[in-house]
């Protein structure tokens, strides 16, 4: 049994945005004051994460500002010995993206995101991110005619594309992440899904060098099964970062803090996390994407910071258990799971041999496959009773 502190090698991190939200949204301002990066930096550093993250407009808003802030926010790097793993751009805020940065119809637009994003891929090389995140919240449209999707996606691959071969040049040590969401803000946002992006990673001059970074409100709200979508991303090798928050269904993008929402969801996405079955395991850093609720004060907002670090932990503990329980072992047996890695196929076996076999489709239709009993196991771990 562990007091479910974080040690830096859990790898968990935190965007400067996330604890930082000063709660404004579209019905009411901010809630609570700015935080300090370097604040931030202290506190993170204080509860156990090993690292932070950040947009370009997060750290270095302003050009008359920038040497001194990012003076000092080495400087609380340095003092903590926290990392930047990640960083991204703000393409999504000011008014000059409200038809988006890479796929905007305005030429000029899109050349001004090109050059906001290349700026702060130096800024994250310097500060030794590994990862850059691109999500593209504006990208896309609220009415049909408005947008000529196609032509856009042959920007956003042309964004892509120079930006790979930017890094490339440079001999940055760094992977772009793409982000997919379906909604919010725009009415429908280009690469909705998890399946969208990989498909689009595909068409890419360096694809090895692009992956994802999965929400888990970003597919929970189009009612898809997060822990499915990150497996099929590891499957892919695409799985290069991951965003974990909470959210209850197809609603609005909640942004609550991990394990809030969706619990059993939140037990299966880290056990594929984990590595399920036969799938691979994720060995990036745990990513913390949640906005601090409104009604909460300062102190509530590292209360929530820590709450989702606590809450992956005990996860992690409960799934570790439930793949270690004997009586879970022959659940699995008997649900017949470890038969679906062996090929379907028999090795020199040819399509005529399969086809000569006699088949008795009916008995093989009245057998029973216990998922159920397996099921109520995962259910007892995640209550606490096994
Ligand atoms: C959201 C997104 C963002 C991105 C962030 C990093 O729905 O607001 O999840 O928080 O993750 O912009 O690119
Ligand atoms: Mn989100
Ligand atoms: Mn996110």
């Amino acid at each position: 049994m562990t007091d479910y502190t974080p040690a830096k090698d859990d790898k968990f991190s935190f965007g400067l945005w996330t604890v930082g939200w000063q709660g404004v949204d579209v019905f009411g301002g901010a809630v609570r004051p700015a935080l300090d990066p370097v604040e931030t930096v202290h506190k993170l550093a204080e509860l156990g994460a090993a690292a932070v993250t950040f947009h370009d407009d997060d750290l270095v808003p302003d050009d008359a500002t920038r040497e001194e802030t990012l003076k000092r926010f080495r400087q609380a790097l340095d003092e903590t010995g926290l990392g930047v793993e990640m960083a991204t751009t703000n393409l999504f805020g000011a008014p000059v993206f409200k038809d988006g940065g890479l796929t905007a119809n305005d030429r000029q637009v899109r050349r001004y995101a090109i050059a906001k994003v290349l700026r702060n891929i130096d800024l994250a090389a310097e500060l030794g991110a590994k990862t850059y995140v691109l999500w593209g919240g504006r990208e896309g449209a609220e009415s049909g005619g408005s947008k000529d999707v196609a032509a856009a996606l042959d920007r956003y691959k042309e964004g892509l594309d120079l930006f790979c071969a930017y890094v490339r040049d440079k001999g940055y040590d760094i992977r772009f992440a793409l982000e997919p969401k379906p909604n919010e803000p725009r009415g429908d946002i280009l690469l909705p899904s998890i399946g969208h992006a990989i498909a689009f990673i595909n068409e890419l001059e360096e694809p090895d060098r692009v992956g994802l970074n999965p929400e888990v409100g970003h597919e929970e709200m189009a009612g898809l099964n997060f822990a499915q979508g990150i497996s099929q991303a590891l499957w892919h090798d695409k799985l290069f970062h991951i965003d974990l928050n909470g959210q209850h269904g197809p609603r609005f993008d909640q942004d609550l803090r991990f394990g809030a929402g969706n619990l059993r969801g939140a037990f299966w996405t880290v056990d594929a996390m984990l590595g399920a079955g036969t799938g691979k395991a994720y060995d990036g850093y745990v990513h913390f994407d949640y906005k601090p609720p409104r009604t909460e004060d300062v102190e509530g907002v590292w209360e929530t910071a820590r709450a989702c670090m606590r809450n992956y932990l005990i996860l992690r503990d409960k799934v570790r258990a439930f793949r270690a329980d004997a009586e879970v072992a022959e659940a699995l047996e008997a649900a017949r799971v470890a038969e679906l890695a062996i090929p379907t196929l028999g090795e020199g076996e040819s399509l005529e041999d399969l086809r000569a076999e006699s088949f008795d489709p009916q008995a093989l239709g009245e057998r029973g496959l216990q998922f159920e009993r397996l099921d109520q196991l995962a259910m007892e771990h995640l209550l606490g009773v096994r």
